[in-house]
């Protein structure tokens, strides 16, 4: 897509890939309209085509808000980038219900909510969707079960979503970043991050060049994309020392 003066909705834009991918679209000239939970409070710079609203996404009711002040301010929502999400890196026993009900509220019913919407409104005319999904969508890690599962939900959702739309020019993007030096991390409450890291700059342009050139599937680590796919049996390595190092960080807090 052309990003001069497109309008652009993206969640989680005030910390990590979402922050920096935000500064990229402002230079590349879109009108970008961005939203969490404290934007408004924790954005250090302003911009003429930028405006910023304190929303938090895990809601149909902030939401339905969302996007009736975004189209209000952008006239046209042309792609709506869903980068807000989170985990909790623990032990499933950990996992109540409440957390449950959280992570899925914001990681998986605010995306599927918001692609609905953006078919709904934009039925007969082009849109792009995009949602940062994981690599965790295809390789569930020891600590963060729940989390990989929010995010392989968004994958099944959207192969069959893609199915159901009618026009070429309306395109649903993912993206699977590997661990990525954000304050995901810190907020999960997880110290080791599994290898390999990437920046979150590097995965933001990853996200633009996509955005771009229509990708339908995004891989920031393309060492990733190509071990997944050919080399199953080092990802059975890969695991079994995951496994190892979770269950050690558990014996060393407690
Ligand atoms: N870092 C990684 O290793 C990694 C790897 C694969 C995928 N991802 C995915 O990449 C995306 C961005 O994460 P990040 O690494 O950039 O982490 P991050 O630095 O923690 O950023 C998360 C962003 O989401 C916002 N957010 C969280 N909950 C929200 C809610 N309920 N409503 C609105 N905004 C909310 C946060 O802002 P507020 O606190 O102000 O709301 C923040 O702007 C997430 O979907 C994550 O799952 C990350």
């Amino acid at each position: 897509m052309r990003i001069k003066d497109s309008g652009i909705v993206l969640t989680g834009a005030s910390s990590g890939i979402g922050k920096d991918l935000l500064k990229m679209l402002l230079h590349e000239g879109a009108r970008v309209y961005a939203v969490s939970r404290e934007i408004e409070d924790t954005l250090t710079f302003a911009h003429k085509r930028l405006t910023t609203k304190n929303l938090d996404v895990s809601s149909e009711a902030s939401l339905e808000l969302l996007f009736q002040e975004a189209e209000e301010e952008l006239g046209r929502i042309d792609a709506f980038i869903a980068n807000a999400g989170f985990s909790y890196h623990e032990f499933l026993e950990e996992a109540d219900w409440q957390h449950i009900v959280d992570i899925y509220e914001t990681n998986v019913h605010s995306v599927i909510y918001s692609a609905i919407k953006m078919r709904e409104l934009y039925a007969d005319s082009p849109f792009h969707f995009m949602a940062t999904l994981s690599a965790m969508s295809f390789l569930s890690l020891p600590g963060n079960a729940l989390y990989s599962s929010t995010k392989a939900a968004l994958r099944g959702f959207f192969d069959g979503f893609e199915q159901e739309l009618l026009r070429k020019d309306q395109i649903l993007q993912r993206v699977y970043p590997v661990a990525t030096e954000t304050e995901f991390f810190t907020r999960s409450g997880q110290i080791r991050k599994p290898p390999p890291v990437q920046s979150g700059y590097h995965v933001a342009r990853r996200m633009l060049a996509g955005l771009k050139k229509d990708r339908r599937h995004i891989y920031p680590s393309k060492l990733f994309k190509y071990t997944w796919k050919f080399t199953p049996f080092f990802y059975r390595l890969y695991l079994a020392r995951e496994r190892k190092f979770f269950f050690e960080s558990l014996t060393k807090d407690t």
